[in-house]
Order: structure tokens, then sequence, then C-alpha cells
């Protein structure tokens, strides 16, 4: 345990992943912190897999962190680690968080609410049960996305993705009496697209570095609201194109800010916002 842990009060915490040095997350979580006037700390924890096990049970042994994130490549198997998993963990079958109670290590996913909580904070008044949603691709990120949305009230999902048979197990998982979740062809995802008031990007087209998005906005209902979640760039193609047809857009740097704000609730006890202090820092050009 570090000189800082021994200090009362100093919560420390961190982000898992490999590689991780990439993640945003301790500028979000350091703004808190200081906004708050908390005594604490977040850091980049990187670990190779072969050393995964190993160090994740010395964390757990030696209460290394008071808790932390969890990032590509461990949502699933940190949650071999956990000792308990919250109701949207074991619903989305990942972890993005953990934290300590009692002594046990706790695992739950904030994920579905950073996806919910950023369309709310564009369009307060969104019906998320008025029409269906269109949900493109069938990830990890969509696996959270869709159980956000069936969680808000939105009671049919069509699910469109490049490879079938994710669509078809992410409908399977998902759909039920109050939300049907149907498998749309990843071809024909712009006539979907028609009957849809909500279309969700959630592939990494679009993305810098990545092929482009091809989706044809013109047949979308004028009261459609279209959502992507890829951030670099903040106004994908998909979205400058919704813009121009003068349909309501959200962007996805929203997502990653509040999926962080029940993480460092649960770590620090205090619910912070996503203030344009923060949006700056994390998105200097937006
Ligand atoms: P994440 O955890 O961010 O969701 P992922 O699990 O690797 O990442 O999922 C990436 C998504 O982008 C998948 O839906 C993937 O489609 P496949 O399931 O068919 O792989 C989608 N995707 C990535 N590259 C794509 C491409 N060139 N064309 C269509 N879909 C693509």
């Amino acid at each position: 345990m570090s000189e800082n842990t021994a200090a009362k009060n100093f919560i420390k915490a961190g982000v898992i992943g490999y590689p991780v040095k990439h993640s945003l997350s301790p500028v979000i979580h350091s703004h808190w912190i200081d906004k708050h006037g908390l005594e604490g700390s977040y850091e980049h924890i990187e670990i190779a897999p072969d050393d995964f096990d190993q160090v994740i049970t010395k964390f757990k042994n030696e209460k290394s962190f008071d808790g932390f994130n969890v990032t590509l490549p461990y949502k699933q198997r940190i949650m071999d680690f956990c000792d308990e998993l919250d109701k949207t963990a074991q619903h989305i079958g990942a972890v993005n968080t953990v934290s300590f109670k009692d002594g046990l290590m706790i695992g739950s996913n904030t994920d579905a609410f950073g996806f919910t909580e950023n369309l709310k904070s564009f369009l307060p008044d969104f019906n998320f049960a008025k029409a269906p949603a269109l949900v493109l691709g069938a990830g990890g990120a969509a696996r959270a996305i869709v159980y956000g949305l069936r969680d808000s009230g939105v009671s049919e999902i069509y699910i469109a993705n490049r490879t079938a048979e994710k669509s078809e197990i992410l409908a399977d998982d998902f759909g039920n009496a109050e939300c049907k979740c149907h498998v749309a062809a990843w071809n024909e995802r712009s006539n979907f697209a028609q009957r849809c008031g909500l279309i969700v990007n959630t592939t990494s087209l679009g993305m810098t570095g990545k092929p482009a998005l091809d989706f044809d906005v013109d047949a979308l209902a004028d009261d459609a609201c279209v959502y992507d979640i890829v951030y670099t760039p903040l106004y994908t193609q998909i979205l400058q194109d919704a813009k121009a047809r003068n349909l309501d857009i959200i962007t996805g740097i929203g997502m990653l800010l509040h999926q962080a704000r029940p993480a460092f609730k649960s770590w620090f006890g205090v619910m912070p916002d996503v203030d344009d202090a923060l949006v700056s820092k994390i998105m200097p050009d937006a």
C-alpha cells in the first residue's frame, strides 16, 4: 500500500486496461477531485494480459485501490474476480466499474447510464416510448445501449449489424414482452431507419482512421434523432448529414463523461456534473 492510501480519506482510483494510456478517464476524475476539493488520485493502470490474474488478486488482497474503472480488453475477464455484480452488469455481461463495499469487490456497469444520460442532457423531454429505435452494431457498446434503451421504455428495437449472428444474440438476450428486439439486415439499415425515432451508431465506422458509415438520412422522419457514440471526430458524417436536415443530433463524447459520474460517486461519495470546463478539457476544439 502506498503512503498516499495510508492518509485518511485519501481515495485511490484508476482505470485498468491494455493499452490504457489513451484513456481520458484520469482527466475526467481529476477534474472532479479538484472541483469538489477531495483528497484522491486517479491513474492509468496498464496490465498486460499475462499478468492480469496475479495483479487483480494482489489489488484485492492488499486493497491497493478504493476502486477502478475497467476498459478493453478486461470488461468480461474482471467479472470472475468480483464477489458481487450489480443488476446492470449481470444483464449486460460486462463490468466497467469496480468498487469495494464491506470488504467485497462489487462489479457494476455504468455505460447504459452514460448513454441515456447523455441523450437526456441534450433532449430532456425525449420520449423513448414514442417510436422504435435502430441500433447499428452489435458489439460490447451495443449491449449496454440496447439494455439502456429497454430500461428507458423503448418498446421496439431494430438491431443491424454486419455480422447478423451477433444481432440475433443481442435480440435474444434483450428482447422481451415490453421491448421487442428484431434483427434488421445490415444492407437494409437506411430502410429500417424510416420507421424509427432514434438511430444510434455503436459501430466504429466513421471514427478517425476507420471506414465511413454509409447511411442515408434522407428518408428519416422529421422528428427523428441521430446519436453517434463515436466522438473522434465529434461531428461524424452521419451527424453532419442529420444536422443538415435539421434533425436532432447527439454527439458521443457525453456518453464517456456521463458514464464516469456514478463510478466517481461510488468511490468519492459525490455525484459530479458534466460541466463546460470538463467538456473543454476533454474536447478543446469542440
Ligand atoms: P465495442 O465494444 O466498441 O462495441 P466491438 O465489440 O469490437 O467494439 O464492436 C464493434 C462493432 O463495429 C461491431 O458491431 C462490428 O461489426 P461486426 O460484429 O460485424 O464485427 C462493427 N464494425 C466494425 N468494423 C465494421 C465494418 N467495417 N463494417 C461494419 N461494421 C463494422
